[in-house]
């Protein structure tokens, strides 16, 4: 078998656990239901979401990997053998979860290059967008050719190892998405207008938390932090005793968030500005925004840069999910890694076929009444991610007990662990009560 990758410093580290966190959830998920659910009503429940939940489970994931150095089957299995199921049902998250963020990453390859290639171009890059995005994504061969360039890219750095490949592109893409999110902003709030949209967003309307935004906030939080499907417990694998996990903790999510809310700094205003909608999905993405740009001097520039922000972000989270799904194969059946990536990928490729086509010919197909994008978004992220979040936080409060995490944190006394008293009283109480009665508002909620 292959020499374990580690990291080989701190800020690799965060810069890739970054990476997995920042992706599509944050660029596009949180800034619209975010502005649909209540503006910054929503965005203080989901800062004390994260205060309370995501950061006590963040340390536990990072812990549990480290601790054990092995993929999140084993992990879970080496604390409690009853809990090695939530290793699996993890793992199946992530190749659904990344059977449809490939699609998206496929889409998102395809519009980078069309900006790219028109920069110089006096022309608009697309000068028609909707007409553009509906006939390429029903486009079957497009659609899938797209969708596997993405996974070719996810598959080379991926391959490249935890030190070369993921590392080190990482260092390379968050930085580069920061400035390009911060190039969008200054352009999207000088527009006359933009204040409309700075409204929409932050904006407090306490009558709009309901439960059922409240069950929302709580599962983008998990989806965004990537937590509750190994993801932190596969980089923390990575990681040498030598490191303090506790600063990481809180960086982490304090920069998935702050981008969170960076995006829809860079959205909105541009939206409200030139007389917009504010869309859900796919069409603010591919239709809205390009609208936008068309209308802006300078336009195929900015749409290079923003559509190159989000490609880095999807790539970043993309081989955090190639890495994951593969951990286990690689170490169960002592596997290359040159062997064993590309056979992964190619099954989520398939299974990211029928996403791929849910836009074209099976568009009428529906799954318990969704799409596939939908089905796999929701059997991904809403069901199992949020299972995998409840019982890692059942696991480490009430049946390991928080003190295995503050001894692996510690280190024997080499690092302090400031937060001990509040990790415990978190993971053991406050976690396990919220996210039980957000499984049962979200589940409860699609019937
Ligand atoms: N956090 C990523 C996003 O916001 C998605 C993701 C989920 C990545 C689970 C890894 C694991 O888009």
């Amino acid at each position: 078998m292959e020499k374990r990758g580690q990291f080989t410093s701190k800020f690799g580290f965060i810069m890739a656990s970054i990476g997995s966190a920042i992706g599509l959830g944050n660029l596009w998920g949180f800034p619209y239901k975010a502005g649909m659910s209540g503006g910054f009503a929503f965005i203080l429940v989901y800062l004390i979401f994260v205060a309370l939940v995501g950061f006590p489970l963040m340390i536990c994931e990072f812990a549990i990997g480290r601790k054990a150095k092995s993929n999140q089957i084993y992990a879970y299995k080496k604390l409690n053998k009853k809990f090695a199921f939530v290793g699996i049902t993890g793992t199946i998250a992530v190749f659904l979860i990344l059977g449809f963020y490939s699609v998206l990453g496929g889409w998102v390859v395809n519009y980078t290059v069309k900006y790219a290639t028109s920069i110089f171009s006096s022309a608009n890059a697309i000068s028609a967008p909707e007409e553009y995005f509906n006939s390429f994504v029903s486009n079957e061969a497009v659609a899938l050719i797209f969708l596997i360039i993405f996974m070719v890219l996810t598959v080379i750095i991926v391959i490249g190892g935890i030190e070369n490949g993921i590392e080190k592109s990482s260092k390379i893409m968050m930085p580069v998405l920061f400035f390009f999110l911060v190039i969008v902003i200054i352009r999207s709030v000088t527009l006359p207008g933009a204040e409309k949209g700075l409204e929409f967003l932050f904006k407090p309307d306490f009558s709009k938390l309901t439960p059922s935004t409240m069950g929302m906030a709580l599962s983008q939080m998990f989806f965004s932090l990537s937590l509750g499907a190994g993801a932190m417990i596969t980089y923390g694998s990575y990681l040498s005793n030598d490191d303090n996990i506790q600063s990481s903790s809180i960086i982490v999510p304090l920069l998935d968030t702050l981008a969170a809310i960076l995006a829809g700094i860079a959205i909105f205003p541009a939206v409200f500005a030139l007389g917009l909608e504010p869309t859900q999905g796919p069409s603010l993405m591919f239709i809205t925004l390009p609208a936008i740009f068309n209308q802006m001097h300078m336009g195929n520039l900015f749409g290079f840069v923003f559509f190159a922000l989000v490609l880095f972000a999807s790539l970043s989270s993309s081989i955090a999910l190639l890495e994951i799904a593969s951990s286990f194969f690689m170490e169960h059946f002592k596997l290359k890694r040159k062997v064993i990536i590309p056979i992964i990928a190619a099954i989520i490729t398939v299974l990211g076929i029928p996403v791929a086509l849910g836009f074209g010919v099976l568009g009428d197909v529906k799954v318990m009444g969704m799409g596939f994008l939908d089905l796999y978004d929701f059997i991904g992220e809403y069901v199992l991610m949020t299972f995998g979040a409840l019982a890692t936080a059942f696991l480490i409060g009430w049946v390991v007990k928080p003190k295995e995490v503050i001894d692996e944190m510690e280190q024997g006394g080499k690092f302090k662990f400031v937060g001990k008293k509040y990790f415990s009283f978190t993971i053991k109480f406050i976690a396990p009560i919220l996210i039980f009665i957000v499984m049962v508002m979200s589940v409860t909620s699609v019937f």
